[in-house]
């Protein structure tokens, strides 16, 4: 028994890292070093677990009637929110040309129906699986702040939205905001694989660190003087700017 379930373990491990290098693979096909638009791209799709996962959650408490799941759901929505938040940073960096447009409705299409069948399926490895994604969302952003570092790609002014949903200096540069969305992606990679590894224990560890920056953002959002996206309304802002060329 023991046995059977180290090889079922080992056979979700491989599926999980074999997705996470196509994955890779097409990034890196696709956006080669053009990481500004690579993020914009692959941001879209990593707000899509988190919302699948809680949604299912929910739906698992609802119809098993049974209480305690709450600080599970919170933080899978608190970590699809922080995914959703950076896309809206990196809209400010690299606006998405037609082509990216067409990739990123194919890929939520897509992304979604296949994440959630996973999800149902197998939780661990889908938990697995995104663990590899935010590893390797670590090590872009490394790269893109090697970039930005040596000069290579402007270290413009972080937007503004950026500099106020993480209480940054008023004078934040690109750099700053880049250190701070790869701090996030490897709390997402830590958060996952715990949740992976508890699967079926019914007690999924929580790290609250995103649920608190969610409630400091939304505090942050309903203040009288804010500019966040809570009191300005709905807005189209990937079209605001000429595309930058990363
Ligand atoms: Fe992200
Ligand atoms: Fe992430």
């Amino acid at each position: 028994m023991a046995q059977r379930i180290k090889s079922m373990s080992a056979i979700s491990d491989i599926f999980a890292r074999s997705q996470t290098m196509l994955f890779r693979f097409l990034a890196d096909t696709f956006f080669a070093n053009r990481y500004g638009h690579r993020a914009v791209v692959l941001e879209t799709i990593a707000g899509v677990p988190g919302m699948v996962a809680g949604m299912w959650i929910h739906l698992k408490s609802l119809r098993s009637m049974k209480t305690g799941y709450g600080p599970l759901i919170r933080e899978l929505l608190a970590e699809a929110e922080n995914e959703r938040m950076h896309l809206m940073f990196f809209i400010e960096v690299a606006k998405p040309n037609w082509f990216e447009r067409i990739l990123i409705l194919t890929a939520q299409l897509i992304f979604w129906n296949y994440y959630f069948v996973l999800y149902v399926v197998a939780p661990k490895t889908a938990h697995k699986m995104i663990h590899y994604f935010e590893t390797e969302a670590v090590l872009s952003y490394t790269a893109y702040l090697e970039l930005i570092e040596s000069g290579a790609v402007e270290d413009t002014p972080a937007p503004k939205l950026a500099i106020d949903y993480y209480g940054l200096a008023e004078n934040a540069r690109l750099s700053d905001m880049v250190r701070m969305v790869r701090a996030d992606e490897a709390r997402h990679a830590d958060a996952n694989l715990g949740w992976a590894e508890k699967q079926g224990s019914e007690t999924p560890a929580a790290d609250h660190q995103t649920i608190k920056q969610m409630h400091r953002w939304s505090e942050f959002a309903m203040g009288a003087n804010s500019e966040a996206e809570a009191t300005t309304g709905i807005q189209d802002v990937s079209h605001q700017r000429k595309a930058s060329p990363r």
